[in-house]
């Protein structure tokens, strides 16, 4: 009988040192501790062993079955880490963590929107560059040599002749040479002015001019494009009014007013209590212009006007300081 458990012992120990997988494992076990198992069969030969032997070789076989157990719980331990399941790097299942988005500037917003009743009206949309040459923004445009607004005061000049715009209607000089009548288009985009930062200006900031010219184009039509405009984006219950008015590269030239939209003509702090708010610069594109871009006074007219984008905007939305618009303040933006 001892030498029967030491054969066993050995066995085990070499079974045991043979175990690669997890069913390996449970074969051993089957084999050595299971119930049915060589070890606890042992046991039951104990009744057999003369009544001298029996706690010896009683004591010999729970030696066997403890350090079987033990050894085999150890590399069991051993095994079972090997084989546990790689730990997935995510949960495939899992919801997805949402990106914030951005969302567009509200000068942008203004702008497309800008853009969407143009284009309704059959306008395209045209860019210029910001750096511009003296001529296109000041020359083209029939502004006379001493005008003030070319002063450096007014103007970012970057070198001789050369400056940034200060107005977005050099476009319309550049659009002109580039295409023979009919033009319709307008020109969004930034424009700089060399002011004192204040709530009320910046030094940069955007404005959209506007240019149509064919043959027979007529006050009226000017009018009647800016009335629609305006119902459009300010409502269609306002009330207008054009104002003569002065602008080098346009003759006539005429202003156009629409009643005050936060007192409704009343009078308040936002219209300077006249009812009226000043929104958009016009006119009958000037002769000089015409022949500055290559186009006959004679056979062609045609009518230009052109506005900020900042102040309408600040109206829509009772925004009192316009340099809120530039300061990317999220809790401003996500506003919008
Ligand atoms: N360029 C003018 C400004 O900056 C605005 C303007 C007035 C544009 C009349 C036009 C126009 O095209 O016809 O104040």
């Amino acid at each position: 009988m001892k030498d029967r458990i030491d054969e066993i012992r050995r066995q085990f120990g070499e079974d045991l040192k043979a175990i690669k997988t997890l069913a390996d494992l449970e074969q051993l076990r089957v084999k050595y501790l299971a119930r049915k198992g060589v070890i606890p069969e042992l046991f039951e030969h104990l009744k057999e062993i003369a009544n001298e032997q029996k706690p010896i070789i009683g004591q010999a076989l729970n030696e066997l079955r403890l350090s079987a157990q033990a050894e085999f719980e150890a590399v069991r331990a051993s095994v079972e880490q090997a084989f546990k399941p790689k730990e997935i790097p995510f949960d495939v299942t899992l919801p997805g963590r949402p990106k914030p988005v951005g969302t567009k500037h509200p000068v942008v917003q203004t702008i497309e929107e800008f853009k969407r009743i143009f284009v309704g009206m059959g306008f395209s949309v045209v860019d210029g560059p910001e750096i511009e040459s003296d001529y296109y923004n000041f020359d083209a445009l029939n502004f006379a040599p001493d005008h003030p607004a070319r002063d450096m005061q007014d103007t970012f000049f970057i070198a001789d002749k050369v400056l940034l715009r200060t107005h977005t209607t050099p476009v319309q000089v550049r659009i002109m040479e580039k295409q023979k009548p009919p033009v319709r288009a307008i020109m969004p985009g930034r424009v700089y002015r060399n002011e004192a930062v204040s709530a009320r200006s910046l030094v940069l900031f955007h404005q959209v001019d506007g240019i149509y010219v064919d043959k027979g184009v007529t006050f009226s039509e000017l009018k009647g494009t800016l009335v629609s405009f305006a119902k459009q984006y300010y409502g269609s219950s306002i009330k207008y009014r054009f104002r003569p008015s002065f602008f080098p590269f346009t003759e006539p030239s005429a202003e156009m007013d629409i009643t005050c939209y936060l007192c409704g003509g009343k009078g308040c702090r936002v219209c300077k209590h006249s009812g009226w708010l000043e929104i958009v610069g016009s006119g009958m594109v000037h002769e000089h212009v015409l022949r500055n871009v290559g186009y006959d006074p004679e056979k062609v007219s045609g009518f230009a006007f052109g506005f900020g984008v900042e102040r309408p905007l600040m109206l829509r939305h009772g925004i009192d300081d316009i340099r809120i618009l530039y300061e990317n303040d999220l809790r401003f933006l996500r506003q919008f």
